[in-house]
């Protein structure tokens, strides 16, 4: 019987994972990368990138699970080797870590997705620019995040810098899309799949900042159909998120995958039975699935991206409580910085997803003023 979930990574996926782990009768244990972490009230301090750290955490748990993608995968593959259970495995996490990875293998899925191509010059970028349109997206195979690793060219001049660096690269096409979606889903090691509705979501300066649930006629049953081809197809298990592009016909084109709780799943705490949290543990354990029904019809989630000025949100956090009705507020727990993801609000309706967005932005502009 396992007793300990580890959780490397002590961000507010962590944070988030910590009630519900205590819920389902489970010890955690959390490897974070500083002292002040969101997850810090279950967390030791350690290096994910060192062997020997990682090693010594993995001996105190069952099962070790994760909070982002960037503990390298030989040190994953050495735990496997020690008899380490480790979930997602690495084999599958590759494609959430490694861009170029994940084109070249759902490609060979047949999943849909945005043109693309491995480049490593800059006349593989003018190459493939000169077919698409003279504009296009390149992306940095590993490593970015919230935008960062993402950028529009027009010239294989635009790379210099990342060809320099010695980067691996691949470049879209710039999908023209009419708006974003996440298909949210989980698959536990014995095979048994479950989605949430479809959800959208709407980026700015490339970091997510709402999210509504479900997406408003959004082609639901090719959105589910896609992610389980990669759940299935890529041996997932715990939380998938497929980021997805719609286009104007209505067509879906995969952006990317995630392998852990992911910020389009927030309004899951509140607005279904079983939340992405809750589900990630029952995956990555072998449990089985909870129901992913809405508790609600409508769930609207507002991401607190740090204010300008000062930390607003901690400083209104009670005041704002008091408009508290379906609304419900969410801080990290993390030190301030403009622009940084401080928390979130998500509120439901029976109604509409407006009247979910007007309850959330009221409770937003209390924590704002
Ligand atoms: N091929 C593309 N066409 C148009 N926009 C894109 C494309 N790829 C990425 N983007 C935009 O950039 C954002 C970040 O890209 P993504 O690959 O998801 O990187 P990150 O790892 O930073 O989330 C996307 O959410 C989308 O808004
Ligand atoms: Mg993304």
């Amino acid at each position: 019987m396992l007793r300990t979930v580890g959780i490397i990574g002590g961000g507010q996926l962590a944070r988030m994972m910590i009630v519900p782990a205590l819920e389902l009768g489970f010890e955690v244990k959390v490897l974070a990368e500083a002292e002040k972490s969101p997850a810090k009230l279950a967390a030791t301090v350690g290096d994910h990138t060192d062997l020997q750290t990682v090693r010594e955490f993995a001996n105190t748990v069952d099962v070790i699970t994760f909070d982002h993608e960037h503990v390298p995968l030989q040190i994953l593959e050495a735990l496997i080797a020690d008899g380490v259970n480790v979930q997602p495995s690495p084999k599958a996490l590759l494609f959430a870590q490694n861009k170029l990875a994940m084109r070249k293998r759902l490609a060979e899925l047949n999943v849909p997705m945005p043109d693309w191509a491995e480049v490593s010059a800059a006349e593989d970028i003018d190459a493939f620019l000169a077919s698409h349109g003279g504009v296009a997206v390149l992306k940095t195979a590993t490593g970015g995040y919230d935008g960062k690793g993402v950028r529009i060219v027009r010239s294989g001049v635009d790379a210099t810098d990342w060809l320099a660096e010695g980067k691996a690269l691949l470049i879209e096409e710039k999908v023209n899309f009419v708006r974003e979606l996440a298909q949210l889903s989980a698959r536990n090691s014995s095979g048994q799949w479950l989605a949430w509705p479809v959800v959208q979501t709407i980026q700015r300066e490339g970091v997510c900042s709402e999210v509504h649930s479900p997406a408003d006629h959004a082609d639901s049953e090719s959105a589910a159909k896609i992610a389980e081809a990669i759940a299935t197809g890529l041996g997932v298990t715990g939380v998938l998120a497929v980021e997805l592009f719609e286009t104007a016909g209505g067509k879906l084109l995969v952006n990317e995958l995630a392998m852990r709780p992911h910020n389009s799943g927030h309004f899951s705490i509140e607005g279904s039975v079983t939340s992405q949290f809750e589900q990630h543990l029952r995956a990555v354990l072998d449990l089985p699935l909870g129901s992913t029904e809405g508790t609600s019809a409508y769930a609207v989630m507002l991401n607190l991206l740090g204010p300008e000025t000062s930390n607003t949100f901690a400083e209104n956090f009670e005041k704002a409580w008091v408009l508290e009705s379906n609304s419900h507020i969410h801080l990290y727990g993390k030190e301030y910085r403009a622009g940084r993801k401080m928390g979130h609000i998500t509120a439901l309706s029976s109604d509409s997803l407006a009247d979910a967005r007007a309850q959330a932005l009221a409770t937003y502009n209390a924590l704002l003023a």
